[in-house]
């Protein structure tokens, strides 16, 4: 089959002689690949800020078709079109069952191999023809009738996630909400926390395009340097929460000088250093509440998903690019990591 190789930092190719994946377990299902996206969280290793194995297939954001399942699988057929959220879960274990499929004791994430552990198989990820999903039962969600491929690529990562950041600062209903970092999953949060009912949100980021995406999802936006006079204007007793979708210290320190005394912010970005912008001090003497961590998509989803049939989703203004060959995925990897032409989230046709 074809598809893009992970080698290392700045090393991402096309191959069209890559095996074919088989089933390894009686729990397992083989997805024909139709749409799999490009996420932020694959620019960590790609920018070496994050150690990941080679010779893995990346992706973690994949739509397409069931064509095979072992003999344990129940829920699943082959021709069941899915969406596979970027971990994979049981659905039984303790945490599982507490809703954080994300931290599931058998969870493992696509397109990623430990480099601390060469024992350990890799999972290949999405960015090919076909993939293999083990734990396909508890892992696969069936795509809602009436949900396009992108809106399943948006449902398989970037919505879920964007939703949890905001979920995750309390109620927001008649609140001021601060989104640093306008990428897709910042996008995806503007257009949660309106959803939820937050009366304004201000949406920073330092690329202009970006912040013309988060005005047409309903926000106020502004470049960094702006951020603060803005909030003082739109909120004048304070901003309840802020999510933080940069992944910069210099973000995280916006974060904690935005948000009023005992407000929230929520990390929503992947953490690859080892300490925050902001320091212990300062969180102790504004009495701020700190949360983060991966989005268990699938539990989520179970809880979200009846609330949103019928709803349009926002991919239209989040999906940049929508129909890359995989051929494309070198260049499209080097210009996700530029900032250039626009590119905010690409998806590849396999
Ligand atoms: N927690 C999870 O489960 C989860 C899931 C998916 C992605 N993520 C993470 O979320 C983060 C965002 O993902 P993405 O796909 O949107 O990435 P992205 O790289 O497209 O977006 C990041 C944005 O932050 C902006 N930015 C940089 N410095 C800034 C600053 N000081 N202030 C404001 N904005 C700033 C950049 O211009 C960019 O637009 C990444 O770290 C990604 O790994 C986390
Ligand atoms: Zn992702
Ligand atoms: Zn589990």
């Amino acid at each position: 089959m074809h598809g893009l190789i992970f080698s290392g930092p700045a090393d991402v190719r096309f191959a069209d002689d890559l095996p074919d994946p088989t089933l390894r377990g009686s729990g397992e299902a083989i997805v024909a690949v139709d749409a799999a996206g490009l996420c932020g969280s694959d620019l960590h290793p790609y920018e070496g800020r994050e150690a990941a194995r080679g010779d893995v297939v990346p992706g973690h954001e994949a739509v397409g078709r069931v064509l095979q399942v072992g003999t344990g699988v129940r829920g699943f057929v082959p021709g069941d079109r899915v969406l596979v959220p970027f971990t994979t879960c049981c659905g039984r274990c303790a945490a599982c069952a507490r809703g954080l499929s994300a931290r599931c004791a058998h969870g493992q994430l696509f397109g990623w191999g430990d480099p601390d552990d060469p024992t350990a198989e890799p999972l290949h990820g999405g960015q090919a023809e076909r993939l293999r999903v083990p734990l396909a039962d508890g892992t696969l969600v069936a795509l809602p009738p009436g949900r396009s491929l992108l809106d399943g690529v948006l449902l398989a990562d970037n919505l879920p996630t964007g939703w949890t950041a905001v979920e995750r600062l309390g109620e927001v209903a008649g609140q001021t909400v601060v989104v640093l970092g306008l990428g897709a999953v910042g996008l995806c949060a503007v257009w949660a926390a309106r959803r939820l009912g937050a009366a304004a949100v201000i949406a920073v980021d330092p690329v202009p395009a970006r912040r013309g995406r988060a005005e047409r999802l309903g926000a106020v936006a502004v470049s960094p340097d702006g951020a603060a006079t803005l909030a003082a204007e739109v909120a004048p007793d304070g901003v309840t929460g802020v999510v933080e979708a940069a992944g910069t210290a210099a973000a995280q320190r916006a974060a904690a000088s935005l948000v009023r005394p005992g407000g929230t912010i929520s990390l929503i970005a992947v953490q690859t250093a080892a300490h925050l912008g902001f320091s212990a001090v300062t969180l102790y003497d504004r009495n701020l509440t700190v949360v983060s961590g991966r989005a268990s998509v699938r539990s989520l989803l179970e809880r979200l998903l009846p609330g949103l049939d019928g709803v349009t989703l926002p991919t239209d203004v989040v999906v940049s690019h929508p129909e890359l060959p995989l051929s494309d995925g070198p260049g499209a990897y080097a210009t996700f990591a530029a900032r250039g032409d626009g590119l905010v989230k690409a998806v590849f046709r396999p």
